[in-house]
């Protein structure tokens, strides 16, 4: 898909920092959903509006002078969010939609987790922007059309937040996970700041829908978005703590990623054209040796890629010969013939091809994809997939699902 006009997501950042007051740091539990009891205004007036017995439902509303907000009385460090929400049904172009988390932004150093939802003209899909600041850098975004028409009904949008990774989750399917690699030297991950929970419905049509294209009807306005049964949970021993990919939830999030993602930073070769962000690099699956997998090359068949070797049948060879005009560095070292002849040894091979074996079925589990990372950050010394200068036009179509678990 197009490429993203960042300037237009610094707009976004500025009216954020307009809402941003003091904060207080808290870790009590809780999942009653009382929008009164847990959440204040941020702007906008009686455009925001609780009802419901427990006032457990919210409704924001946009209009030509004004949009509106809300969020958190609590700052938070670490937990899980969890809100359903229903978008501004019909002609809902120029309307963002939100719900993130943020700490202090007048600091010019602030984390932000984001959900954003870019409305679109009336049977046209609304665009979930997701994006994640850590330290005033921002960068990382990677967008979704959704399964379903999120403005006929309530769904439940999902933000874990742990020291290990941030998860986006529409009704516990995993949209997106960004790791925190501090392990590997990336220091780009939000964990020193306490963050608020905000929500807030504006109007955006100078870049939101169809980047600009299509202007906000007002003739339709007000617009309303629909928020209810909220739940935090930044309990002590609460799930979200070790919440991570299983492996049917790393199926799901494969195929929305597959089916519904429009843009991904990691593979925006144009914009990082430089350097990609560090992360981009680890955030890739992939030969044994000593049982340590250096690398995994898939079959992404189903993903319509048909570059995997799998129609023939192959010898194995092996060999010892001489290539000194371009083997070692190069080819700046030349063969030392006076040392000649030079020797290797082969031994104690094994042969599995048995209808059976464990070799039909072997992948990576937790421990060997451990092992793999340490061994590509530490020994890899080239990836086709990431020389951006070689496949300046395009990656091969394989690059691009290496990636995210
Ligand atoms: C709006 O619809 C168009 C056409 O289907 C699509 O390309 C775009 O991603 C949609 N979303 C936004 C926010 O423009």
């Amino acid at each position: 898909m197009g490429t993203l006009s960042i300037g237009h997501y610094d707009s976004v950042l500025l009216l954020k920092v307009a809402m941003v007051v003091v904060a207080m740091v808290s870790s009590t539990a809780y999942g009653a959903g009382n929008f009164r009891n847990e959440f204040e205004s941020t702007f906008g007036g009686d455009r925001v509006r609780i009802s419901g017995p427990s006032s457990e439902q919210l409704s924001l509303s946009l209009d030509q002078s004004s949009g509106s907000g809300f969020r958190s009385k609590k700052e938070y460090m670490f937990g899980r969010i969890d809100m359903q929400m229903k978008f501004v049904a019909g002609n809902s172009a120029g309307t963002v939609t939100t719900l993130y988390l943020s700490s202090d932004q007048s600091t010019g150093r602030h984390d932000e987790i984001d959900f954003e939802f870019l409305g679109n003209v009336t049977g046209q899909p609304y665009t979930l922007h997701t994006n994640v600041f850590s330290q005033g850098q921002g960068s990382r975004e990677q967008q979704f059309h959704l399964w379903f028409d999120p403005t006929a009904n309530f769904h439940t949008y999902s933000i874990v937040w742990n020291p290990q990774l941030i998860m986006f989750l529409v009704d516990e399917t995993p949209l997106r996970v960004f790791r925190n690699y501090e392990n590997k030297g990336i220091s780009f991950f939000p964990k020193h700041q306490p963050q608020r929970i905000y929500a807030s419905l504006w109007e955006a049509d100078d870049w939101a829908t169809q980047g600009g294209a299509v202007k906000t009807d007002w003739s339709k306005a007000p617009f309303t978005a629909y928020y209810r049964n909220f739940n935090i949970d930044n309990s002590p021993n609460g799930k979200w703590r070790t919440h991570d990919l299983d492996a049917n939830s790393r199926k799901r999030m494969k195929w929305v990623q597959k089916n519904y993602m429009i843009y991904d930073y990691c593979s925006d070769w144009k914009r990082f054209s430089q350097a990609f962000p560090p992360e981009c690099k680890h955030s890739k699956a992939e030969f044994l040796v000593d049982e340590t997998p250096l690398r995994v090359f898939r079959n992404y068949e189903n993903k319509g890629i048909s570059f995997f070797p799998k129609h023939q049948p192959q010898r194995i060879y092996a060999s010892l010969w001489e290539a000194d005009d371009w083997a070692t560095q190069g080819g700046a070292v030349k063969t030392d013939w006076s040392k000649a002849p030079f020797t290797a040894y082969y031994r104690n091979f094994n042969i599995d091809n048995s209808p059976n074996g464990k070799w039909r079925t072997h992948d990576l589990d937790a421990n060997s994809r451990k092992r793999m990372k340490w061994v590509q950050k530490n020994y890899m010394i080239y990836d086709y997939c990431t020389d951006w200068k070689r496949f300046s036009q395009a990656f091969p179509p394989e690059c691009k699902h290496s990636k995210a678990e």
